[in-house]
């Protein structure tokens, strides 16, 4: 038995992504040269930038590809502060439950940038405290660089209010950047209805290929690169571009999600959950992606019960960042108030395109004796 719940982390690539991204590998020409072949890998390029556009809900022109969420994250994140500092002002504003792929950035800043970081909270449900951002922002607007807030949380799946949070930057001038890695094609995201500044995405989420990723970045905006040298990509982000993982990309986000089937799953799995542990919980509530249950097992630790899932042939995830084999707890849970022991008691079921009813029943099955054994194990 092998059944994979980890879809947040990766999920398969579909097969028009590997067809689209298959024919572009023994294809010839770097895109930046002028002869045939280079305008012909040219040419599929501008066409995927343009299919990926009109998913995204922004202009063709604005897209800048990357390696990954991550470097548009840290793209993003950087060259709005620096932007930001060069007018004086030196305040970073994110949540707490971002992913290390800003959180860390942002660290960075403080560390080497002279960038102060304010990190706004969340409600025990997991939804940022918007009183709190307005609160900051009226009396702090003029220091503010970037705000960052994520679309959806990787762990909890709570996904955020972000047309409050662009509301209230957009009257005060300041840019918001958003992590969108979770929510594409998953829950409705459009660039250009949120108004949004700058926006991350990553085809690997979405059934694209490992080692692409977007940073959308507002028409006219110009904001200073990590990586120099060919001037590719506005100058934002030089570097051959990657012809095959692009193709893949657009392929990826062309096909449609199934959202009602993995919603439908998904609630499936959190109610079984608590119907057979009955002291476990769910974590987070209201509008949450499609693909993830996270619960508290009171009385075990998430890496055990990791193991002994994976002991099952079942793939799940803590979410949370394993640092020297040492399991830390989650940052995004104690943001939602709990202690460092329950944090450590959670683990985290993401749903996919491919997860069917049997699955999340054998997951169910199996349960029961892997938490009996998770707190047997706990109380040795
Ligand atoms: C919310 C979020 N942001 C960013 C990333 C990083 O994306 P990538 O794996 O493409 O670097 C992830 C991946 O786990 C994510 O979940």
């Amino acid at each position: 038995m092998s059944i994979y719940l980890d879809h947040a982390a990766t999920t398969p690539m579909i097969e028009d992504a590997i067809a689209a991204m298959s024919a572009q590998m023994v294809a010839l020409g770097n895109p930046s040269s002028l002869h045939t072949p280079g305008r012909a890998s040219r040419k599929v390029i501008e066409q995927s930038r343009e299919s990926l556009a009109a998913e995204i809900g922004c202009a063709p022109s604005e897209i800048i590809f990357t390696a990954s969420g991550t470097e548009a994250n840290n793209t993003a994140l950087k060259g709005l502060y620096w932007k930001g500092r060069s007018v004086g002002r030196n305040v970073v504003v994110i949540s707490a439950i971002e992913h290390h792929a800003i959180l860390d950035p942002a660290q960075w800043l403080v560390n080497h940038e002279g960038a102060e970081v304010i990190l706004i909270g969340t409600t025990n449900e997991g939804v940022l405290n918007i009183s709190q951002l307005a609160e900051l922002i009226s009396r702090r607007a003029d220091e503010i660089a970037v705000i960052s807030v994520m679309h959806s949380n990787n762990e909890t799946g709570v996904v955020q209010p972000i047309a409050e949070v662009v509301a209230i930057g957009n009257a005060h001038s300041i840019p918001v950047h958003c992590d969108g890695v979770q929510s594409f094609k998953k829950v409705p995201l459009s660039f250009s209805d949120l108004q949004l500044t700058a926006l991350s995405l990553s085809a690997h989420k979405i059934g694209g290929p490992l080692g692409i990723g977007i940073l959308v970045l507002k028409r006219g905006l110009e904001i200073p690169a990590l990586l120099h040298g060919g001037g590719q990509e506005r100058e934002i982000r030089s570097g051959t571009l990657n012809a095959p993982a692009i193709v893949g990309f657009a392929a990826s986000a062309r096909a449609d999600y199934p959202s009602d089937q993995v919603n439908q799953l998904r609630d499936e799995l959190a109610a079984g959950i608590v119907r057979v542990i009955p002291d476990a919980y769910i974590n987070g509530s209201g509008e949450r992606l499609p693909g993830i249950v996270n619960a508290t097992f009171p009385g075990t630790e998430s890496d055990t019960l990791l193991l002994l899932f994976d002991g099952q042939g079942i793939a799940a995830s803590t979410g949370s960042a394993c640092s020297a084999g040492v399991q830390r707890p989650s940052h995004v849970l104690l943001a939602m108030g709990h202690n460092d022991k329950s944090a450590r008691s959670s683990l985290r079921f993401s749903l996919g395109a491919t997860t069917t009813r049997d699955e999340i029943n054998e997951l169910l099955t199996a349960l029961p004796s892997v938490i009996e054994r998770a707190r047997a194990a706990n109380l040795r």
